[in-house]
C-alpha cells in the first residue's frame, strides 16, 4: 500500500505514457510529462487550462488532484492500466460538464479532500485540519502504528511504557473495523445502504455477510490471508490453507464459536477460484475478489 499515492516526480505509469489524450463531449484531454512533470490539460477548442498534477491517487487506476484558481479538483479523466490509457473517473460517467472550469473534475470540498489525502496519504491531517506541509504519499508505518516513531525514540532509551499495543492482538471484528477505516466497514456500507455490484469493493462488508465469518476466530480475520506489509498474493493455491483451517475432514474443528465446517463434495484445491468470484467493477475497468465466501450458483442475482 506504499504506492497509494505518489508524487508526480516518481509516477512510472504516467513517464511510461508521455502524452496521452482523451474526448469528452465538447473537451479535449491531455496528460503530458516531461522532465518529472506532469500536466492535465483540458480544452474546449478556445481556452485550454495546463494544471500541473499535484498528487496522484491509487496504484491500479491513477486519479489525479489539481488545482485551479485555489480549488481543488478530482481529475474527471482517470488512467487505467487495463486501457493502456484515459478513460473517465469511476462514478463520473454521468457528468456533462457545460464550463471548461466543471470540465476539469469534481471539485473537493474541504471534508472531500481531508478524507481523500486521509486514506490515500500518510500525516496529512493535523489538529483534524487537512496540512499538506507534513504529508507523505502512500502509507507509512504511521499510518497504521500510530505512534510508531515515539514509541521507537523512548525504546532506544530502554522505555517500553508507552508500547502501542499490538494490532496482531486484536479481534477478527477489529481488525475488520481497522482496515474497514479505509477499505470501508460493514456499519458504514450498510448505513450508506450501497448496493449493488460496486459493493464488491467493500471487503469488510463483504465477508462479514459471508457464513464463513466469525467475529471472535482469527482463521477468518483480514491478517489470517492478507500481511498488510506485501503486495496482495494473486496465487490461488496459496489460500487453500486459509480455507482448510476450518473447512477440513481431519480437523478437531469444533470450537465453541465454529461448529464443525463442511467439507467440499467437489475439489480439493484452489477453492476461491470457485468460492470467491472476481466481479467487474461497474464502469471501473478493473475487478474486484469477492470476499463473500459462498456456493456460486449460476445465474444467480449479485447477493447484496
Ligand atoms: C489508511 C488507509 C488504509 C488502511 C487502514 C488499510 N488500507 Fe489497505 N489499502 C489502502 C489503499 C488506499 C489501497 C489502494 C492503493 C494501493 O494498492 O496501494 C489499499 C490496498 C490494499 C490491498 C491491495 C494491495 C495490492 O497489492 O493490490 C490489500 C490486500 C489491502 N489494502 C489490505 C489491507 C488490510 C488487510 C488492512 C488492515 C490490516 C488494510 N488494508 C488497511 C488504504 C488502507
Ligand atoms: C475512506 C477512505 C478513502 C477515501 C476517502 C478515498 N479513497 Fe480512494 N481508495 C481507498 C481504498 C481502500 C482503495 C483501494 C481499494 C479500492 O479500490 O477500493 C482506493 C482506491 C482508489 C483508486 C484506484 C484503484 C486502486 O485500487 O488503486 C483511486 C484512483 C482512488 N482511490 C482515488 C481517490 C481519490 C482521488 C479520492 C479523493 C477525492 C479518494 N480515492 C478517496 C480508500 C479511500
Ligand atoms: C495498512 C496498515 C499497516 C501498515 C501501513 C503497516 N503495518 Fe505493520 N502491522 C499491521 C498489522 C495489522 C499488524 C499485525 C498483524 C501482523 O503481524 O501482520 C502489523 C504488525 C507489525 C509488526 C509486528 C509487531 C506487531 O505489532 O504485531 C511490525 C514489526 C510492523 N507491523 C512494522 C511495520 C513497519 C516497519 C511498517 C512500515 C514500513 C508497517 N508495519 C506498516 C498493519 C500495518
Ligand atoms: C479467507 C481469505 C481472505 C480473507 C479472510 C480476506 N481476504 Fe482479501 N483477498 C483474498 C483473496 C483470495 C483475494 C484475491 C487474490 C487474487 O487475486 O488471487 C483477496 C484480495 C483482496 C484485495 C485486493 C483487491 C481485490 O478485490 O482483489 C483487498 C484490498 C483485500 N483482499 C482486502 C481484504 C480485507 C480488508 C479483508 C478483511 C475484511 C480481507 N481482504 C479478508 C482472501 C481473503
Ligand atoms: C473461521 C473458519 C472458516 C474459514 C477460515 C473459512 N470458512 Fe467457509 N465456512 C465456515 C463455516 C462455520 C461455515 C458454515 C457451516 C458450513 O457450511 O460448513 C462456512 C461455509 C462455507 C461455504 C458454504 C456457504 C454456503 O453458501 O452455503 C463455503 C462454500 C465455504 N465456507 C468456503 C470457504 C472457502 C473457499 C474458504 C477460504 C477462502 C473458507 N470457507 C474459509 C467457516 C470458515
Ligand atoms: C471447481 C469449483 C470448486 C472448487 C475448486 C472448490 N469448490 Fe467447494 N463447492 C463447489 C460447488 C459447485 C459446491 C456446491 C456443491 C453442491 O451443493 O452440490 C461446493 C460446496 C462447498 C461447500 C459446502 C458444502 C456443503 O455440504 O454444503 C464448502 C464448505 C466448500 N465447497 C468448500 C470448499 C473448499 C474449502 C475448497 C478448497 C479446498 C473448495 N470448496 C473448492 C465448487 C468448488
Amino acid at each position: 500500500m506504499g504506492r497509494a499515492m505518489q508524487l508526480p516526480g516518481d509516477n512510472p505509469d504516467l513517464v511510461a505514457h508521455p502524452k496521452m489524450t482523451f474526448h469528452h463531449g465538447a473537451y479535449t484531454y491531455e496528460v503530458d510529462t516531461r522532465n518529472g512533470q506532469s500536466q492535465y490539460i483540458v480544452s474546449d477548442g478556445t481556452h485550454t487550462l495546463s494544471l500541473p498534477i499535484l498528487w496522484a491517487m491509487g496504484a491500479q487506476a491513477q486519479t489525479w488532484v489539481v488545482e485551479h484558481h485555489g480549488q481543488m479538483y478530482e481529475s474527471l479523466v482517470s488512467y487505467y492500466p487495463t486501457l493502456n490509457g484515459l478513460y473517465l473517473t469511476v462514478g463520473d460517467d454521468t457528468m456533462a460538464p457545460k464550463t471548461i472550469e466543471e470540465a476539469i473534475g469534481r471539485p473537493l470540498s474541504e471534508e472531500d479532500a481531508k478524507t481523500c489525502f486521509g486514506c490515500h496519504s500518510t500525516n496529512a491531517i493535523a489538529d483534524h485540519k487537512l496540512d499538506l506541509s507534513t504529508l507523505k504519499p502512500g502509507l507509512t508505518c504511521e499510518h497504521c502504528h500510530t505512534g510508531a516513531m515515539e514509541h521507537l525514540k523512548s525504546a532506544i532509551k530502554g522505555d517500553h511504557s508507552d508500547d502501542p499495543p499490538s494490532l496482531a492482538d486484536l479481534s477478527t471484528e477489529d481488525i475488520s473495523n481497522f482496515c474497514g477505516r479505509c477499505h470501508r466497514s460493514w456499519e458504514l456500507v450498510v448505513r450508506a445502504g450501497w448496493k449493488g455490484p460496486s459493493n464488491v469493493r467493500f471487503q469488510p462488508y463483504r465477508l462479514a455477510n459471508s457464513k464463513c465469518f466469525n467475529g471472535a476466530d482469527p482463521r477468518i480475520s483480514c491478517i489470517a490471508c492478507h500481511d498488510p506489509h506485501q503486495k496482495v498474493v494473486r496465487d490461488v493455491t496459496d489460500y487453500d490453507s486459509k480455507c482448510l483451517a476450518c473447512h477440513s475432514p481431519t480437523l478437531e474443528a469444533a470450537t465453541p464459536t465454529s461448529p464443525h465446517a463442511r467439507s467440499c463434495p467437489v475439489a480439493k484445491a484452489n477453492c476461491t477460484s470457485c468460492h470467491m468470484p472476481k466481479v467487474p467493477f461497474p464502469g471501473g475497468h478493473f475487478v474486484f475478489t469477492d470476499h463473500e465466501i459462498r456456493v456460486v450458483r449460476p445465474n444467480e442475482p449479485y447477493p447484496n
